[in-house]
C-alpha cells in the first residue's frame, strides 16, 4: 500500500490503490447520468425554476466548473514527487495545459461573456462540482503519476502526428466560443431592445417565475443544422484529447463517455423544448445534437 500526503492524505491526491478504486467507480457515471432520461427536472438553464436553493447563474457556474482544472493543477504539482517521478514528459504537460486552457475559458470567461445565465439549483451545482472534482482528479493523477510518465522512444517532437490531435483539442475552444457568442449576440440584441423600451438594464426582465430569460431560435452557423452544436464540438474536442492522451488513457475515455451520457439527454429534451416553444415549423429539420442520428 503506497501513501500520499496532501489536502486529504491518500485520497487527494490519491495513492495508487485509491486512484484505481476511484477510476473504477468513475466508469459507472453514465448509469447515474442516464437517470435524466426518466427524470425531467433539471434546475438550470431553460428549465431553471424559482427556488430558495438557487445560486446566481454566473457565479454558480464559475464555482461549479473552476475546481476541475484547479484539481488537475494541484495533482500535477503535488503528485509526481510523491510517486518518484523526477521529470514529467512534455507530452503530459501539454495535455494538462490543454485541459487548463479549456477550463480557464469555460469556468471563468464564459459565464461573463453570456448576456445572462439562469439561476442554478444547488443540486445541479453539487452534481456538477462532483463531476469536476472526480474528473480533474482522475485526469490529473493519470498525467502526473499513474499513467505513462517516462517519454517512450516512440514519442516524437511536436511536428509528429501527436501534434494533430493536440492542436485539434486546442482549436475547439475557439470554435465553441464562436458558436456560443453567435447565439449570445442573438440574445443580447432583443434583451437590450426590451431594456431600452422598459427603461431598465438588459437581462433584467423576469418571467412569471422570476427567472431572467429571453430565448431565440438560434440561427448562426452550425445552429442551422443542430440545436446543440456547442455540445457536439465539445465531444469532438475531448475525443481529440483522448486520442492525444493515448487510447489506453482510461480517465480521458471516461471523460468523453461521461460527458456524452450527461449531455445527450439534455440535448434531446432541449429539442422538445424548442418544438414546444417555437413550433415544429420553426425547428424544421434540425437535429438535436448529432446530424443524421439524434
Ligand atoms: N450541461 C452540461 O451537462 C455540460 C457538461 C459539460 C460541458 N458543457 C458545456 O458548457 C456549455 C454550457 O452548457 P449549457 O448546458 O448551459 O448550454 P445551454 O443550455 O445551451 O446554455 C448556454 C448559454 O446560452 C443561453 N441560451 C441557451 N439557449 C438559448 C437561446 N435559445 N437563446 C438565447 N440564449 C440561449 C443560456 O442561457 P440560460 O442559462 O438562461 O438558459 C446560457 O447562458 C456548453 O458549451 C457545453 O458544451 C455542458
Amino acid at each position: 500500500m503506497t501513501s500520499t500526503v496532501g489536502l486529504i492524505p491518500n485520497w487527494f491526491p490519491p495513492n495508487r490503490e485509491n486512484y484505481d478504486l476511484i477510476v473504477s467507480v468513475w466508469k459507472w457515471f453514465p448509469v447515474a447520468a442516464s437517470l435524466q432520461w426518466i427524470i425531467p427536472w433539471y434546475g438550470m438553464g431553460k428549465t431553471s425554476v424559482t427556488s430558495r436553493l438557487n445560486l446566481p447563474g454566473r457565479v454558480g457556474w464559475l464555482l461549479m466548473e473552476a475546481p476541475g482544472f484547479l484539481t488537475l493543477l494541484y495533482h500535477m504539482r503535488t503528485l509526481p514527487s510523491q510517486a518518484g517521478v523526477e521529470d514529467l514528459p512534455w507530452q503530459n504537460k501539454v495535455l494538462a495545459g490543454l485541459f487548463v486552457i479549456h477550463y480557464s475559458y469555460r469556468a471563468i470567461l464564459y459565464p461573463f461573456l453570456q448576456p445572462s445565465m439562469s439561476p442554478l439549483h444547488i443540486l445541479i451545482f453539487l452534481a456538477g462540482l462532483s463531476f469536476q472534482l472526480l474528473n480533474g482528479l482522475c485526469i490529473g493523477a493519470h498525467l502526473a503519476a499513474y499513467g505513462p510518465v517516462t517519454a517512450p522512444p516512440g514519442r516524437r517532437p511536436p511536428s509528429s502526428p501527436l501534434a494533430s490531435p493536440c492542436s485539434t483539442s486546442a482549436s475547439w475552444p475557439t470554435t465553441t466560443t464562436t458558436t456560443s457568442c453567435a447565439r449570445s449576440a442573438a440574445r443580447a440584441a432583443p434583451a437590450r431592445a426590451r431594456a431600452a423600451r422598459d427603461g431598465g438594464d438588459a437581462g433584467s426582465n423576469a418571467n412569471s417565475k422570476g427567472v431572467d430569460k429571453h430565448y431565440e431560435m438560434p440561427q448562426a452557423g452550425l445552429f442551422k443544422v443542430v440545436l446543440y452544436p456547442h455540445y457536439l464540438v465539445e465531444w469532438v474536442e475531448w475525443f481529440g484529447f483522448w486520442m492525444a492522451a493515448g487510447w489506453g488513457c482510461v480517465p480521458a475515455r471516461c471523460f468523453l463517455l461521461n460527458e456524452v451520457a450527461a449531455m445527450l439527454p439534455r440535448a434531446v429534451r432541449g429539442k422538445r423544448w424548442y418544438v414546444e416553444k417555437f413550433g415544429e415549423e420553426a425547428v424544421g429539420r434540425r437535429w438535436a445534437v448529432i446530424p443524421g442520428v439524434w
